[in-house]
């Protein structure tokens, strides 16, 4: 259930399970995507006259309070996003959030802290959750699940609570539900999926799903060095998941009978570095003689090569619908950071090609590194066509399993 008039909501005391789980580097926010994504159902219910409390979790603490991961720092930031004061609360379903709640008026947003500082929240246990989520919804009449980046998580904030409220979807999870149904189901061809990162592992599920639906499937990032390995070239020492070799040939094999599948297309040259640091010695090397020079078998790749990033641009460029998960080589060392680059320029609309239709291409970044990635490269968000808050929950989504806190808002 959606709402589409929060005016329902007016003089109800709401909580809104965002996902405010930002980046931080020593207490600074280092990417403030997911901040500037929640703002607008937090926004739309308190100027309807909701008495808005928003709650998240922030990184993986272990069940009790650890000031590493205290949101406290986030409320100015949601202030400031939503143009409204938003005060905080120093526990979850402690006195300080029950009298705070209780003090709420109308159009006021209350956040509490870290819902991740109660071992109930992400127990195993179903009745340590729900008792969690029980005293959860003792402080609110509705429930609005708003945090796409965790509804992959059987969690009490996500799932547990809203078997005690009045539940609805937030903007954003609709949003991010509405991208992501059209990619699986209705996507304006030609569709290029373009997968990146570290681990083939993660990506397994998603190139499964996807192979059937998309015309492209563009590889870069770690993963392509097991990709190389499927087909016996020698990688160095890339990073490279052996036992994971087998499924990668399978879905070559998928990818070359045709069929209705789509292509792989795997980068013909690649970034080698001598280490791994941003100021390493480097050079470009074709993919299948990638210890031929010059540091031989303990060099290894750090992004796609220009040859590759060019390709790879042009297919994204003639594409009318991109998805985009995972960089494509170690673009926090500038010296490796052209091939996610030149994938990012291509996904925008300057990069678009002058035969594809503006109006029915849509290009998705997914996953909070990929989003993070463009946005320290010096892309703006409008870029592009939407930029995905969940990383895991996309890929799951994408992967087309059921996703628990999308199943309990049904
Ligand atoms: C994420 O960053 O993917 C979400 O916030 C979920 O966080 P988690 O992986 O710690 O559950």
């Amino acid at each position: 259930r959606t709402f589409d008039d929060a005016g329902i909501f007016a003089g109800h005391t709401v909580l809104v399970r965002s996902d405010l789980n930002v980046p931080m580097d020593n207490g600074t926010i280092t990417d403030r995507g997911r901040i500037a994504a929640s703002a607008g159902t937090i926004r739309t219910l308190a100027e309807a006259g909701a008495k808005v409390i928003v709650m998240s979790h922030l990184g993986r603490p272990k069940g009790a309070p650890d000031p590493q991961y205290s949101l406290a720092p986030i409320a100015p930031e949601l202030a400031e996003a939503i143009g409204r004061p938003v005060t905080f609360a120093a526990d979850t379903v402690g006195d300080d959030a029950k009298a705070r709640a209780a003090a709420l008026s109308a159009g006021e947003v209350l956040l509490l802290e870290n819902l991740r500082f109660n071992p109930g929240e992400t127990s195993k246990d179903d009745a340590e959750r729900r008792e969690f989520a029980a005293q959860l919804a003792a402080l609110a009449d509705d429930f609005v699940s708003d945090g796409f980046g965790v509804v992959h998580r059987r969690q009490a904030s996500v799932c547990d609570i809203a078997e005690l409220l009045p539940h609805y979807a937030g903007s954003l999870v609709r949003a991010e539900v509405e991208v992501s149904d059209r990619l699986l189901n209705d996507p304006a061809r030609p569709f290029t999926v373009v997968l990146g990162g570290s681990k083939v592992s993660d990506k397994l599920g998603v190139i499964d799903n996807l192979l059937d639906r998309a015309d492209n499937l563009l590889i870069g990032g770690g993963m392509v060095f097991t990709f190389l390995a499927a087909l016996g070239h020698p990688i160095g020492s890339s990073l490279v998941e052996t036992d994971r070799i087998d499924d990668v040939k399978a879905h070559l094999k998928r990818s070359e009978a045709g069929d209705g599948a789509a292509r792989i297309v795997l980068p013909t040259d690649i970034v080698m570095a001598e280490k791994f640091s941003a100021d390493a010695e480097h050079w470009v090397a074709e993919s299948a003689e990638l210890e031929s020079t010059p540091a031989g078998a303990s060099a290894l790749g750090l992004d796609i090569g220009p040859d590759t990033a060019q390709t790879y641009a042009e297919i994204i460029a003639g594409s009318t619908t991109v998805f985009w998960n995972g960089p494509m080589g170690v673009f926090e060392f500038a010296a490796f950071s052209a091939g996610t680059k030149a994938v990012a320029a291509a996904l925008t609309d300057e990069g678009r090609s002058a035969d594809i239709d503006a109006a029915k291409r849509l290009t998705v970044v997914g996953g909070g590194d990929s989003a993070a990635a463009v946005r320290s490269l010096g892309f703006a968000d409008d870029a592009f066509g939407h930029i995905s808050t969940g990383g895991g929950a996309s890929l799951e989504y994408l992967e087309g399993k059921t996703l628990p806190g999308l199943d309990a808002l049904g």
